[in-house]
């Protein structure tokens, strides 16, 4: 039994460990932990609280993956809902599709019964306003929807303080059943309707029993453009250890071409257990708990260089 999360995921690996201490699935587990993170409003990445989009609405991402039959599911550019993790999890087993976006999802979200709330918290309200203020005439941010040009605006979003985050929950339960989930509020001041790689199954998230599974944090695009978390599990589906699979993959993101290159993390969990992250840049840690620790434990990323590069428009 383990459970390994990204740095933030500290206020629900215990209840996420519990959960498989009693008996429950790895699926079980990692919503758990997730919902805890999503809940969180000092978290400004990820569900309530999460800094909004450029329009200054509030649009959640997520997926989880069992790795026991590959199913999964996922929801994008949620509206209204605190726990996307859960819907994903719904829509993994209630429909025969994988993933749902935008009104449709939030339409299925309320016929789950999930409430709807007002995600945007005053803390995060303000640091949306005061960054488009800085550019933008007061007058302008009453009229935002209307804006003929709202693409110019997105290169706020490349501010590194504030469009980084994301949680990453893996676990493996007492029969050795692994999954993977992501949420993630994505950067802030995206273009509406963006999806980061977080929802996609193969770029932030990939699960399977027989190999292991890997979650990402970080620039989405990248991911998706390099099928990173697929990339890892499948590095690992060829031989490769755990440690030349997130080097290898990393270094595929070096390899990409175009303006935007940033930074990028993940965590990687192999059938046997062994686990270990990677980051970009310099620093990164993750936790980890397994079924004999009363505490969460962090532990260093390895760090893989990526030549970071960002040509403003
Ligand atoms: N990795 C999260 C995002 O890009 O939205």
């Amino acid at each position: 039994m383990i459970i390994i999360a990204s740095q933030n995921g500290y206020v629900g690996i215990e209840a996420a460990m519990d959960i498989l201490k009693q008996g429950g699935s790895a699926v079980d587990a990692v919503e758990a932990g997730i919902r805890c993170v999503e809940a969180n409003a000092d978290d400004h990445s990820v569900g309530y609280g999460g800094y909004p989009n450029l329009l200054g609405q509030v649009e959640l991402d997520a997926a989880l993956m069992n790795g026991r039959d590959l199913t999964s599911g996922a929801v994008g550019a949620l509206q209204g809902y605190k726990h996307p993790i859960s819907v994903a999890r719904q829509v993994m087993e209630k429909l025969p599709h994988v993933f749902l976006v935008g009104k449709g999802a939030a339409r299925f979200a309320a016929e789950m019964g999930h409430s709807s709330c007002d995600l945007l918290t005053g803390p995060a309200r303000e640091v949306w306003e005061q960054r488009l203020r800085v550019d933008m005439a007061a007058l302008d941010l009453t009229r935002l929807t209307e804006f003929p040009d709202l693409w110019r605006w997105v290169e706020i979003a490349t501010d590194p303080e504030h469009a980084a985050g994301t949680t990453n929950f893996i676990a493996q339960d007492m029969e050795g059943n692994i999954c993977a989930g992501v949420s993630t509020s994505g950067w802030a001041w995206k273009y509406p309707g963006r999806l980061g790689d977080s929802p996609i199954v193969g770029a932030g998230l990939y699960a399977d029993n027989r190999y292991g599974a890997a979650t990402c944090t970080g620039t989405g695009e990248m991911a998706i453009r390099a099928s990173t978390a697929h990339s890892i599990v499948f590095y690992m589906k060829m031989g490769l250890s755990l440690t030349e699979a997130g080097q290898r993959a990393m270094t595929d993101l070096n390899d990409l071409g175009g303006r935007y290159i940033s930074r990028m993390n993940f965590i990687v969990l192999d059938r046997e257990g062994n686990h270990a992250g990677f980051s970009s840049s310099e620093g990164g840690t993750y936790i980890y708990m397994t079924g004999i620790m009363d505490t969460p434990e962090e532990k260093s990323r390895l760090c893989v260089p990526v030549k970071e590069r960002w040509e403003r428009g």
